[in-house]
């Protein structure tokens, strides 16, 4: 049988778990036309939500997503490639129709080659010469203006969108999608709160202000016990409420821990899951990480290492408190800017009054190693 877990990637229809008030608002935040800031750590579900969402949408409605992912995109002409062929995806049509569309609505005039990738699929490659960038950018940029000319509702979503800083068309894009009709909603997600937050939120960048930030939390306990029991009952296998529970004080509802953690523990459960197969699959879930927290923890320097097991000392709480700065040999003005620091390189995150790991794996790991 097939185990009904999954880890990696975007998720199906099938291992999605819960997430309906965020769909919800989500939605109606994209048909308003909002423009929209999401960012939560890696593995977090960010792109699975978004698209899990937006094609509901396309069921529902006329409506048009286009997603383009910037991890890897290096500079400006290949960006606007990027651009381009998401755009011929979301088009669905054949590769005359998709030439034809954009002979329409391009001014300038730019040689469109079609090429073939490893994987047989269809790409697009537009060229242009280096004089002719900015305006070719522009023109791109516009495209999905066009497109939502007809009443037709269209989405654009930008994945690991902190890349865009190192590209230097922050200001152009900013400049050429604030005119952009409500018909077309802009979607800005990525892993790094910490370039993204500057970026919309310091006044002389050009993105100030200009989103709404749209907050995604963790899956709550309970929606995760349905969701892992349902699953091993229909495949005919039996586990208890606390080893979800057990699961859950580990990963803390951190969704790709989460599954991965389920999908070892079906994997080694014949009937049912005991203390036995548990154990393993915890030992398996940090065996796998374990090498990336052993060189992240190597990389970070003495105080660095000190505040993190402050942290863990105090579940993020009351860090100033003079006894343990004793103990930890730190002075108060190094644990300020050592939290900043830390928060920088997006390892803490803080709520109003607590401090915690971004990644409740490694704090798991740390946990272990430190007590
Ligand atoms: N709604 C969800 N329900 C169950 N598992 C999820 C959900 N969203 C994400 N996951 C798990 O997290 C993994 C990473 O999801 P992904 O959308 O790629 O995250 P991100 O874009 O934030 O890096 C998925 O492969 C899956 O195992
Ligand atoms: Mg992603």
């Amino acid at each position: 049988m097939k185990n009904p877990f999954y880890y990696g990637g975007v998720i199906g229809e099938e291992y999605f778990c819960n997430r309906k008030n965020e769909i919800k608002e989500l939605k109606k935040d994209i048909l308003n036309g909002l423009n929209i800031l999401i960012y939560a750590p890696r593995r977090f579900g960010k792109t699975s939500l978004v698209l899990h969402t937006v094609s509901q949408l396309k069921k529902e409605r006329n409506f048009q997503y286009i997603f383009i992912d910037l991890l890897g995109t290096s500079s400006t002409e290949e960006f606007i490639n990027e651009y381009f062929n998401a755009i011929a995806r979301s088009l669905e049509g054949s590769v005359e129709k998709v030439i034809d569309f954009f002979k329409n609505v391009l001014k300038i005039k730019p040689s469109i080659k079609v090429i073939f990738d490893e994987s047989g699929k269809t790409r697009f490659q537009l060229e242009f010469s280096k004089a002719d960038i900015q305006i070719t950018l522009k023109e791109v940029l516009d495209i999905p203006l066009k497109y939502a000319k007809k009443g037709k509702k269209i989405c654009v979503i930008f994945d690991e969108f902190q890349e865009i800083e190192t590209l230097n068309i922050e200001n152009r894009l900013r400049t050429q999608i604030q005119h952009h009709s409500n018909n077309l909603s802009y979607i800005f997600m990525g892993s790094k709160k910490s370039i993204l937050q500057k970026m919309f939120s310091d006044k002389s960048r050009a993105f100030y202000r200009s989103v709404k930030h749209f907050q995604i939390k963790e899956i709550s306990k309970k929606d995760w016990i349905e969701f892992i029991k349902d699953k091993f009952e229909k495949t005919d296998k039996k586990i208890k409420k606390e080893y979800i529970e057990k699961i859950l004080s580990i990963t803390k509802g951190f969704p790709y821990y989460t599954q991965q953690f389920a999908y070892e523990l079906w994997e080694l459960t014949d009937k049912e899951v005991n203390n036995e197969v548990f154990e393993r699959a915890l030992k398996l879930v940090i065996e796998r990480e374990e090498d990336l927290f052993a060189v992240e923890w190597d990389n970070l320097t003495p105080n660095q290492r000190k505040v993190l097991k402050l942290i863990i000392e105090k579940n993020g709480q009351h860090l100033y408190d003079e006894g343990l700065l004793s103990k930890y040999e730190i002075k108060i003005g190094s644990l300020r800017k050592t939290l900043t620091i830390l928060l920088n390189k997006d390892i803490i995150d803080k709520t109003e009054n607590r401090y915690y790991f971004q990644d409740p794996l490694f704090e798991y790991w740390l946990r272990q190693r430190v007590y």
